[in-house]
């Protein structure tokens, strides 16, 4: 089994993990975010860390704790994410991209409180960079995972991740079924590799999920140095 070996399985092995949501600011008092947890990317971590890997965790801001032995770096926008991921992507093995970034943020960011007038707000957003895309742009021999959030043709949107953000897997969930997506200790995922091969894995616990995605990015990351 996966964890019964004498030697641990990813001993020797630098991931690079990024989770949680964005935080986007819009005056000192809001910003904008999404409803992810964190648990999947936490979950990857800390199993990777129990299987040996030395692990760095990008994290935006969620209400877990750190697992053992893992390195986490706290960041809250999309822009601290995107620094702190592409320091720290030459030096990696595998790269899993769990993180729920925000796509637009305010395109101006208030000193102070926006206050309320009568009628009607407006809020410009500008994009945000795509770490994923920039990453599998740099990318030499590291394993690239992403992750894809869909409420419907998954197949379709998962793919076209794959090939656009040039990842060497894309793991989708569809977010609007039971037993999967935000917040929930179980997910029901599907894993797209550039070989063309697609798995669907049945309900299970997100730390089951985690076991999975890394033994499959461990066997890209050994085809890869063949
Ligand atoms: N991602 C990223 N940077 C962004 C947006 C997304 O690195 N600014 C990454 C996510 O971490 C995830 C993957 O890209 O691994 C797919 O994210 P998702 O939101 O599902 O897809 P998008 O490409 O943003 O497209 P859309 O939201 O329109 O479906
Ligand atoms: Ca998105």
């Amino acid at each position: 089994h996966f964890f019964n070996q004498k030697e641990p399985l990813l001993k020797g092995k630098k991931l690079l993990i990024s989770a949680g949501p964005t935080r986007e600011k819009i005056d000192p008092v809001r910003y904008l975010t999404n409803h992810s947890s964190g648990k999947m990317g936490y979950a990857i971590a800390e199993v990777a860390a129990k299987l040996g890997a030395d692990v760095t965790l990008v994290s935006g801001p969620v209400h877990i704790s750190s697992p053992r032995g893992v390195k986490v770096v706290n960041v809250e926008s999309a822009e601290e994410m995107y620094e702190e991921m592409i320091v720290r992507f030459a030096d990696a093995h595998i790269v899993i991209k769990t993180a729920a970034v925000a796509d637009y943020r305010p395109k101006y960011t208030f000193e102070q409180k926006v206050k309320k007038n009568d009628g009607d707000q407006q809020l410009e957003l500008e994009r945000t960079k795509d770490i994923l895309m920039a990453l599998g742009k740099r990318k030499k021999n590291q394993v690239l995972v992403g992750f894809a959030a869909e409420t419907n043709n998954v197949d379709v949107y998962a793919k076209g991740k794959l090939e656009k953000k040039n990842a060497d897997m894309i793991v989708a969930n569809d977010v609007t079924s039971a037993g999967a997506g935000f917040g929930t200790d179980t997910n029901i995922v599907t894993l797209y590799k550039r070989d063309g091969t697609k798995t669907a894995l049945p309900l299970m616990s997100k730390h089951d999920v985690a076991e999975n995605i890394l033994k499959e990015a461990l066997h890209l990351h050994e085809d890869e140095r063949k």
